[in-house]
């Protein structure tokens, strides 16, 4: 019940037919916490005393990354439905075993890719498979946010805990934009890479190569000042225009000569449909609220694990370039 599971247990809670009843927490100051401001909420020290002892519809996993796949296993074992935060897992190879047991037993399970549900990278989408701006001849891809000019603590900061830096905590977000709308990625190359401690990774830049012939310049980066937010951008080039997508707006240029060209520009305020509740962005809903509609429909989420293993590959596969020093081809945990 760290800051993602407030602010999941909180949208949930809001929505028609939902009822958060029992969670699990570790640390005896957050239980006390939730014991005193949630006294209807059942609390346990350990997850799977909680799932043999209630009966629950879903569960949502919010814990560090070193737990995730346990937990997951563990659920789909059981037959319970689960969302797992992003990343799912600190490598693709770990996930092979739950992969397994969900080719097999097809539960509603989500992974926590949230930019899937912001309406800027969803316009987005819909312009690029509309072919508004031709065929797509290049990509950049960022991810920045300023959180570390030294060391930091928590889990964050231990690889055993968190499976690496910047590149799986918000890197990885543009590795699923980019395989869900290019489709998959080949091989990549590491050009750079700075680290804040030791195997905990605060800068990296590589170039990516699509199955399609598409290549992308991709860099992530938590030492960079001035983004107090995450701030993602996919800077797209086609042969009739371009667009540039981030959180905020999406700005399209289309060529209408040589010379001219004529610009768009739709900000998140104007894409707005709209959500029952927004307490940490309107994206977080959005995602909760498809979730539980999936799980009503018995029907799959598009971010789910099964294609959340290809997002881990890439990321395995970008950490092992900056070690080996070479291209590195991507191998699918399918
Ligand atoms: N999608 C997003 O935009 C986004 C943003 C932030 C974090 N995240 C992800 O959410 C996850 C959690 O991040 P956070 O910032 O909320 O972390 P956090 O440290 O605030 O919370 C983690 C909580 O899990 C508890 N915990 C640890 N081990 C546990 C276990 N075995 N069982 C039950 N509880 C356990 C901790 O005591 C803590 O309360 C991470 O995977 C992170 O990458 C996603």
């Amino acid at each position: 019940m760290g800051v993602m599971g407030m602010l999941h247990a909180g949208t949930l809670n809001s929505l028609k037919n939902v009822k958060v009843v029992a969670v699990t927490e570790p640390e005896k100051l957050v239980v006390k916490f939730i014991q005193t401001f949630l006294p209807n909420i059942k609390v346990y020290e350990n997850y799977v005393e909680m799932l043999k002892k209630e009966n629950l519809d879903f569960v949502y996993i919010t814990t560090p990354v070193k737990s995730h796949v346990l937990i997951a296993e563990y659920c789909a074992k059981n037959n319970i439905p689960f969302f797992v935060e992003k990343p799912l897992s600190k490598t693709a190879t770990e996930c092979e075993e739950l992969c397994k047991i969900l080719n097999k037993n097809s539960i509603t399970n989500m992974v926590g890719f949230n930019l899937r549900y912001s309406s800027t990278f969803t316009k987005a989408k819909e312009l690029l498979d509309k072919k508004a701006i031709g065929d797509i001849l290049n990509v950049k891809a960022t991810a920045y946010r300023t959180l570390v000019l030294k060391e930091g603590t928590g889990w964050r900061f231990k690889k055993e805990s968190s499976g690496g830096g910047v590149l799986i905590d918000i890197g990885i977000h543009v590795i699923d934009l980019l395989l869900l709308f290019f489709g998959k990625i080949k091989n990549v190359s590491t050009e750079k890479i700075s680290f804040v401690i030791p195997e905990i990774d605060d800068s990296v830049t590589g170039l990516l190569r699509f199955e399609n012939g598409l290549t992308c310049i991709f860099e992530t980066s938590w030492n960079v000042k001035n983004y107090r937010l995450q701030e993602t951008t996919l800077e797209i080039n086609g042969t009739l225009g371009k667009i540039k997508v981030n959180e905020d707006y999406v700005k399209i240029q289309y060529f209408e000569s040589d010379e001219e060209s004529n610009e768009e520009i739709l900000y998140r305020q104007s894409l707005y449909k709209g959500v029952h509740l927004d307490i940490g962005g309107s994206m977080y809903a959005s995602e909760d609220a498809d979730f539980v509609n999936c799980l009503e429909n018995g029907t799959q989420p598009g971010s789910n694990v099964i294609n959340s293993i290809q997002v881990q590959s890439v990321i395995d596969s970008i950490y092992k370039s900056s070690k080996s020093n070479k291209q590195e081809g991507v191998i699918y945990i399918e």
